[in-house]
């Protein structure tokens, strides 16, 4: 048998089972009842991605079969083959929604089956950054179940994101490992056809992030090809059917490493053969050209990215350090180079095994630094890392930030000799390996005493707070010198741009104004570029030639103008990582907002995906713009349009989040008080006609204001 026929016979095998499925389907529910996977904006996204067509109920779907059979040709050539193995996955995603035909929740603990769009747009940064480097998809029953663990782990310690089909899901719950997107390992589902919903998220990428107009086949293949760095793990013995569907995953760049040795037939870089499981991961992480940036840490439990969203339950707690009950901060400090001894560790207190099992604690962590090019700006740049470096550590889960933090220790990682100062051997290994341009020397001092920890939060981290923060409200559009560009996202959205000012941070709302200027100064050729900021063309709108010019530049040429206070005219782009996208409510000349968390309905009849999926990409959609949470109070936000008075409708959720500083916003600037209780949220309206009923009846401003449009 050639690889031809096997491809071929493993793709007729699945139409023919996908035809039957939707004949069944249709003679139980009838033509009309409508398909869809949820949570997405996409429909079928595979199939609306490669052909362009948004299958809405049976009927259609019968009909996008005939499509798909177009694509089945049998001439033996390459080209033959792969699209017979994009079949086969168009096929797979027939079948998949047919489970969630009629509301149905056809997956169940662990497995995830389809993944929402907002799954995918929180793995934008990560991936970006080359915190996930690497999707894996392991598929079929390894040899062992050791094996099965012991290659899901090589990838998860490397902060690859594992996806998981067939046996192996069995194998792992076997034996015990802990799944989940939280810890990168995402069980899809145990038939083959569960495949799909991982090239899913690949192909949602090209469109959410990448601009790829749906049904350029071309463009779609290009940019998974180019910019997903996802590749395939199959395990023996493999049936024709998974052949038909390794196919198609090479059609989209995607290597395949496999132990079969029978009946397969080695392409270079493309379909791998690797009899010794062991090599999997070292094979296909040079199959894919993915590197690996590792922070080797002398610490006795595991630190990976994979382990940043692990959650640490009450019950397998060792000891918690809680600064809502006790007093506990992080502070770094800039001192000069003869106050610091690099690499010393003090510990004024305690150390973890004399506490208390499932004590509530407190603890101070003082990272003092010093360097020729350190500026005290950077200080709570570092600061908010430190969340994400211990939040890293295998059975360490941390939250809040300065003397809000709580941080928990998992008795396992306690077990496993875990103490202070691999804590601090963690804060100081990162803050020399990411920051290494401005920090020359480091020390850590880690305060578990209860006096001392009173005494040095007030003495010590408040002033420091208090300091900073006067100097952030100083930092104005108006007073800062220069903005700057940051182009992180270009790896997605090759064309996307965020213009970064004091009062207008990244809209992933990971990048503020010093985060950009600390980026700058860390590697001057970097994503983050100085633009200046003195040919003003209309305050007002926030047009700067100089912006343009620059924005000009670094879209290569795909933006000739961009606005930073305007979100009709020239606003822009958004990637796809936006935390909130706003967009115009014609009935009452405002704008709703809807964060990426938010799952429900909003009063233009579109959900948090469907809105993003008009305005991701790196294009300009007059009307709506993706935005950062911190954005929202600010005094510039759609300042050309009014500014915040617009604001008519957000989730209730966010309305609490931002409320504080948003009311603040509101009295100083229109001398409005409790501003946020005028705004409508989902538990007051989701249809135009209730929300313009409370707006009436709460006196909203944005009713007497000029239309947006
Ligand atoms: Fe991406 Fe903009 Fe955030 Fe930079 S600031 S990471 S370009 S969204
Ligand atoms: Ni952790
Ligand atoms: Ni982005």
């Amino acid at each position: 048998m050639t690889l031809f026929d096997r491809v071929f016979g493993g793709n007729d095998a699945v139409y023919g089972l996908t035809e039957a499925a939707i004949d069944g389907a249709i003679a139980q529910y009838g033509a009309d009842q409508a398909v869809a996977f949820p949570n997405t904006a996409y429909s079928l996204p595979c199939y609306y991605a490669v052909t362009g067509t948004k299958v809405t109920n049976l009927g259609e779907l019968k009909e996008a079969l005939g499509v798909v059979k177009t694509l089945m040709t049998r001439e033996k050539r390459l080209n033959d083959a792969f699209m017979s193995g994009v079949a086969t996955a168009l096929c797979a995603e027939f079948i998949e929604v047919l489970k969630y035909i009629n509301g149905a929740e056809p997956y169940s603990e662990p497995c995830y089956g389809h993944l929402a769009d907002a799954i995918i747009r929180e793995l934008g940064v990560p991936l970006v950054t080359g915190d996930i480097p690497g999707v894996a998809v392991i598929l079929g029953s390894a040899p062992s179940k050791e094996e099965a663990v012991e290659l899901v782990k090589s990838y998860q310690a490397q902060g690859i994101l594992v996806t998981l089909v067939g046996g192996v899901i069995d194998q792992c719950v076997e034996a015990g490992l802990k799944m989940g997107n939280a810890v990168r390992i995402v069980p899809l589902g145990k038939d083959v056809t569960a495949v799909i919903h991982v090239v899913s998220v690949a192909l949602r990428a090209a469109l959410i992030f990448g601009n790829v107009t749906p049904g350029d086949a071309g463009a779609l293949m290009k940019y998974t090809f180019e910019r997903v760095p996802a590749f395939v793990n199959a395990f023996k013995p493999l049936d024709d059917v998974v052949v038909a569907c390794g196919a198609g995953a090479i059609a989209l760049g995607f290597p395949v490493v496999t132990n079969e040795t029978e009946n397969i037939f080695r392409v270079p870089k493309s379909l791998i053969v690797q009899e010794d499981v062991s090599k999997f991961n070292a094979t296909s992480l040079e199959a894919r050209d993915i590197k690996i940036k590792i922070t080797k840490i002398d610490i006795p439990v595991s630190f990976a990215s994979a382990f940043e969203g692990e959650i640490i339950r009450r019950g397998d707690m060792q000891v918690e350090f809680d600064g809502s009950r006790k007093d506990c901060f992080e502070l770094v400090c800039t001192k000069d180079a003869s106050e610091v001894e690099d690499h010393k560790f003090t510990l004024v207190g305690p150390d973890f095994d004399q506490m208390e099992v499932g004590s509530k604690q407190q603890i101070a962590y003082i990272v003092d630094v010093a360097g020729k090019n350190m500026q005290s700006d950077f200080e709570p740049v570092f600061e908010r890392k430190f969340h994400s470096y211990i939040n890293c550590i295998e059975g360490v889960m941390h939250t809040g930030q300065r003397d809000m933090i709580r941080i928990r220790i998992s008795k396992n990682t306690f077990d496993a000799g875990f103490r202070a100062k691999d804590l601090a051997e963690v804060l100081y290994a990162n803050i020399k390996n990411e920051f290494d341009a401005v920090v020359d020397k480091c020390a850590i001092t880690i305060v578990t005493d209860a006096e001392e920890c009173t005494k040095l939060r007030h003495e010590l981290a408040v002033p420091a707070y208090d300091r900073r923060d006067e100097r952030l409200t100083s930092l104005t559009d108006e007073s800062v010198p220069v903005y700057y560009s940051c182009i992180m996202c270009q790896a997605f959205s090759p064309s996307h741009v965020c213009v970064v000012t004091p009062e207008r941070l990244g809209l992933c709302g990971a990048v503020s104004w010093l985060d950009a200027k600390a980026t700058h100064q860390l590697d001057p050729q970097g994503p983050c570029q100085v633009i200046t900021k003195e040919r003003v063309i209309d305050e007002n709108l926030g047009r700067y030639e100089d912006v343009d010019e620059a924005v000009a530049k670094l879209s290569q040429g795909a933006l000739e103008h961009v606005t930073l206070y305007s979100i009709m005219e020239d606003p822009m782009t958004s990637c796809g990582c936006f935390e909130c996208i706003c967009g115009i409510e014609p009935f009452s000349n405002g704008v709703i907002i809807a964060n990426r968390e938010y799952a429900g309905m909003t009063p233009l009849g579109m959900t948090f995906p469907d809105l993003a999926s008009m305005t991701g990409g790196g294009v300009q959609t007059p009307g709506f713009m993706g935005h950062g949470k911190h954005f929202i109070s600010s005094k510039k936000f759609m300042k050309a349009e009014g500014g915040i008075e617009r604001i008519v409708w957000m989730p209730k959720d966010l309305k609490e989040q931002v409320a504080e500083r948003l009311n603040e916003t509101a009295k100083e600037l229109y001398g409005i008080d409790n501003f946020c209780d005028m705004v409508g949220d989902e538990t007051i309206a989701t249809d135009p006609e209730t929300l313009l009923e409370f707006l009436t009846e709460k006196g909203h401003p944005a009713l007497g204001m000029d239309p947006m449009m």
